[in-house]
């Protein structure tokens, strides 16, 4: 989607200054964009490998972010990809809260709001915190929430968080068709239903 208002914004994005960690980044990982109205999954920030790459999880994270779109037909053309923070933090240790809120502000919002998802998918507790301070993820998981924006938020776990716990696999990969099976509803729903800005309830009657 690099229509005039992303070129305008990435053109700002890849000269960001505004926290130190433009000192360390390589490089600025802006994000993978798929179709507008669509599904947007948000980790934390970009780790060696994407900082080297300039794009978001392509490292073992992505790889299993891809074998669970594989499995429900999907690639990453098919989805948006990207990261609250665009630029890795030293050694991967995890985004400060202020680190957080200057780039969320000045960048992950503005993209939101150019992709108008139909669903937000948060992974791990750093993106699901980022828009709901007080959520914990294990409680979280799978429950659907509402930005006062209107645009449904579906929280999973991080892949990494897989990765370091294999005897959940199998339970991600249902997480990943259950939160599938939402997007489509809602896809359809999208004909009939209006979003009632503000409401955290008004989804749950559909489901
Ligand atoms: N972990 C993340 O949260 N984002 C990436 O881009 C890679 C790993």
């Amino acid at each position: 989607m690099e229509n005039q208002v992303n070129l305008e914004l990435h053109n700002l994005m890849i000269r960001c200054q505004q926290c130190s960690l433009a000192n360390s980044r390589t490089q600025v990982v802006i994000g993978d964009y798929g179709p507008i109205y669509g599904m947007l999954f948000i980790g934390e920030a970009p780790g060696q490998e994407e900082d080297r790459i300039g794009r978001p999880f392509v490292g073992r994270s992505g790889k299993l972010l891809d074998e669970m779109l594989s499995q429900l037909g999907l690639d990453r053309s098919k989805v948006s990809v990207l990261n609250i923070n665009k630029c890795r933090p030293p050694n991967n240790r995890a985004p400060t809260p202020t680190e957080m809120e200057i780039c969320g502000s000045n960048w992950l919002d503005k993209q939101i709001k150019n992709l108008v998802p139909k669903l937000i998918i948060t992974l791990g507790s750093t993106p699901l915190k980022y828009f709901f301070p007080n959520a914990k993820m294990t409680a979280s998981k799978g429950n659907l929430l509402v930005l006062n924006s209107g645009i449904p938020v579906y929280p999973l776990f991080h892949p990494s968080y897989i990765l370091r716990k294999r005897n959940l696999y199998q339970e991600y990969k249902k997480d990943f068709i259950a939160m599938y099976k939402y997007y489509l509803k809602l896809k359809n729903l999208d004909q009939i239903i209006t979003p009632i800005e503000n409401n955290q309830s008004n989804l749950d009657n559909f489901f």
